[in-house]
């Protein structure tokens, strides 16, 4: 009887919890009271104005037509102050309910004052710093009156060829999620109504980075297991720290694409997940529908909207056909209010119900956008970001009295500098790496010869170059251009080549399927190191190369991605030895395309592969090939060295409700100064389902001066063994753990503790 009353209680007292988690705000209640069917479907529909922006209008006719009759909810593609304001003005005045507009923009690494990639940033393994990141990118973009950031893209990718694996975090889920987490409180911060924060956007939900043979928009096929445990956790990540909208993906997943699939986006993402933002398309992904296969126009608009999708961008399926869906009972009027609740609570988290001007504070670019301070922190990130790959002879750091060669189709380029998706940024703004070495170095006598093209091959090039030239080939003969080259290097002490991607041959629909330096490149790389000198690779890139080749060569190799708007003074504080590297692969870089998909968190299989490396029958291994990566996940050198001792656990074993402490000493045994990345990965060695061979848990980024030792230690508790079994239950299971305290995920396990029950 008791029970029973307990239980009542439990459940009303839930009830309530439940109401109150989703009270409704008098405000938009008021408004969905006034609004007509249409209006409320207006506020579904994500424009982007186009060429009209140039031209000075604020919209092209159209979408200024559309606002005007409440057809509109949002749009992307406009900035300034001015700008926004004309857009409110004519959203505010000149439609029924005067409802403000959503201004949205893609702020993938930085406003104006560009950072390194997202694939970049995350080699950093610096939380702080990425949240930083986003918070300057949200004061940046929200003077010039934006209010709402298509980021952080969260895409767990393992596929080099994908283009787009630029955008992301890399291959694994703990450090994805701790990156999603921390750009959505850095986008965020704290009060959405204040003018410098900005609604952030998850994306792309879901699965987009594991498309099949790494083709950009192609399809997935995956369990729910690997989806649960291993691609999922990124999206949830930005939801539970609050994340305002969610944007779908591209591909589809059971069979059903991400925009029209109610499992994902009503039955995870908001019973399970307890989302309560809003869900907008990808950019007209509720069309592209039709191409998959899904019905016409109207079948494939009432299919987003009944599975959860509650903004269309660009598409207009929505404004089109869903009042003739509701009409003929296909979507209900309440499906459609819901979806229009959902936009107008974004709004009114934002302020803008209140003060539709918020984000058009004339006075604010000049003193925001940027600034020295934003500058010096985009040359701070991207020094944080390089990776050193490969030392030799000690050749880096450079004296900044040396005499340098500097060659590379890349070493003098304003435009490859920005990276994939930057178009907010100006590649003009940017540093190009000889200027920046100039400017470190001013006593350093530095000649410069660009020595090859990015690629010679001019149809290649052509698609490369579809924002502007990105990859220029010259109108010298590729011999000409080599000769210079090795003319200077002859004469010089130390060359230092900048090679690797143009900008676009990463991002969005630039799949590769080789992913080796190309060949026009790879000559020059030889024909250098066969000088005889001492040669420094500065390599750029959007994605992990195949660079088997070029690790055999007698050279240093410094991973630089696309650096950002200061890339130059960057390269410059690192190659000289102002900052010592200390940034870390965050994907597995693969010997050749044929270990594809490659990364660190592989299961061992009924037949692991021989521990020698050496090739053994009907075992799980390559005829022609290791298994592991020629470059592991989590590796990275620096200028000093590390070397890891006393790894143990303070107790064997763990209690269901109890920690365990794990710890390493770790003693910079080098001639520098440097930062560390220290990494905790775990192998759950029996459980209901196969394991991955280790997992990382945890990570802490140290400063050791030169001799200096210091203890880290990691606190785990159950909540941290925990993974989705085959019910789905999120559950630790107990039993013996191995784990290991290193400077990569490639390491030997130092030790076990077990988990009682
Ligand atoms: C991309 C999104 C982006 C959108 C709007 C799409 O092509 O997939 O990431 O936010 O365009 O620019």
């Amino acid at each position: 009887m008791k029970r029973t009353y307990l239980s009542i209680f439990c459940i009303a007292f839930m009830g309530t919890l439940f109401l109150s988690a989703q009270e409704k705000i008098p405000q938009v209640e008021e408004l969905l009271k006034k609004m007509t069917l249409e209006e409320k479907i207006g506020q579904l529909n994500l424009l982007t104005p186009g060429g009209g922006i140039a031209t000075g209008s604020v919209v092209s006719e159209d979408v200024e037509t559309k606002i005007k009759a409440g057809n509109v909810g949002g749009v992307f593609g406009v900035s300034s102050p001015e700008k926004v304001r004309q857009a409110q003005d004519i959203a505010v005045k000149s439609s029924r309910l005067g409802i403000p507009l959503l201004i949205g923009s893609d702020i993938i690494h930085g406003y104006k004052t560009t950072y390194p990639i997202p694939l970049g940033l995350s080699s950093s393994w610096d939380m702080e710093l990425i949240q930083e990141g986003a918070k300057i990118a949200a004061k940046e973009a929200t003077a010039d009156g934006i209010n709402w950031n298509f980021s952080p893209m969260v895409d767990i990718a393992r596929d080099p060829r994908w283009g787009r694996i630029a955008e992301g975090a890399g291959e694994d889920p703990y450090l994805g999620s701790q990156v999603a987490k921390a750009m959505v409180n850095g986008y965020q911060g704290e009060d959405l109504t204040q003018p410098n924060t900005m609604m952030a956007t998850v994306k792309h939900m879901a699965l987009y980075g594991a498309a099949e043979a790494g083709r950009d928009y192609n399809s997935v096929d995956m369990s729910r297991l690997k989806m649960f445990n291993e691609y999922l956790p990124p999206y949830k990540a930005a939801v539970d720290a609050g994340v305002g909208s969610v944007m779908t993906s591209f591909n589809d997943i059971d069979g059903i694409p991400a925009s029209g699939n109610k499992w994902l986006l009503t039955d995870l993402l908001r019973e399970r997940w307890g989302f309560e933002g809003f869900v907008v398309s990808d950019y007209t992904s509720v069309n592209e529908m039709i191409a998959h296969g899904m019905g016409d126009l109207q079948a494939v608009s009432a299919l987003a909207i009944n599975a959860g999708l509650d903004m269309d961008m660009v598409g207009e399926g929505f404004l089109t056909t869903l009042k003739k869906s509701v009409d003929e009972g296909k979507v209900s009027e309440e499906t459609i209010t819901n979806a229009a609740r959902r936009i107008l609570e974004a709004k009114h988290k934002l302020g803008l119900l209140d003060d539709p001007y918020r984000y058009s504070d004339e006075s604010r670019p000049e003193k925001d956008i940027l600034t020295e301070e934003n500058r010096d922190f985009a040359r701070k990130a991207a020094t944080r970001s390089f990776v050193l790959l490969k030392k030799h002879d000690n050749t880096l750091p450079l004296a900044k009295n040396a005499n340098i060669a500097l060659v590379g189709p890349l070493a003098n380029s304003k435009n490859n500098m920005l990276g994939t998706w930057a178009p907010t940024g100006d590649p003009q703004l940017s540093i190009p790496i000889l200027e920046g070495m100039k400017n470190v170095a001013s006593e350093a006598n530095i000649t410069y010869a660009k020595g090859a093209n990015i690629s010679d091959d001019t149809s290649f090039a052509k698609k490369v170059n579809v924002f502007g030239e990105r990859i220029q080939i010259s109108d010298e003969s590729p011999e000409t251009l080599l000769k210079k080259a090795l003319d200077l290097a002859k004469s010089s002490d130390v060359i230092v080549a900048v090679v690797g991607e143009a900008t676009e041959m990463s991002g969005e629909a630039a799949s590769r399927t080789d992913i080796t330096i190309p060949d026009a490149q790879k000559k020059l790389i030889r024909e250098l190191t066969n000088t005889g000198k001492p040669v420094v690779l500065v390599l750029m890139s959007g994605r992990p190369l195949d660079i088997s080749e070029e690790m055999q060569l007698p050279v240093s190799i410094l991973q630089i991605w696309h650096p950002g708007v200061e890339a130059g003074n960057a390269v410059a504080d690192v190659i000289f030895g102002d900052y010592n590297p200390s940034g870390k692969l965050t994907n597995s870089w693969p010997r050749s395309v044929g270990q594809i998909p490659i990364h660190y968190r592989m299961k061992t299989t009924g037949r692991p592969g021989p521990e020698s490396g050496e090739f053994q029958k009907f075992k799980t291994n390559y005829l022609d090939s290791p298994n592991s990566p020629l470059l592991p996940f989590g590796y990275g050198l620096s200028y000093t060295d590390f070397e890891y001792s006393d790894v143990k656990a303070n107790s064997k074993e763990l209690s269901s409700t109890g920690t365990v402490t794990l710890s390493a000493t770790i003693t910079n045994t080098g001639d520098y100064d440097g930062e560390e990345i220290v990494q905790l990965y775990i192998h759950d060695k029996v459980r209901s389902i196969t394991p991955p061979g280790k997992e990382l848990k945890a990570f802490k980024k140290i400063m050791l001066k030169k001799g200096e030792s210091k203890t880290v230690t990691f606190e785990v508790s159950p909540e941290d063994l925990k993974f989705y079994n085959s019910d789905l239950k999120y559950v630790a299971e107990p039993g013996e753990f191995e784990f290991f305290i290193a400077g990569s995920s490639d390491s030997e396990f130092d030790g076990s503790f077990t988990l009682k029950d």
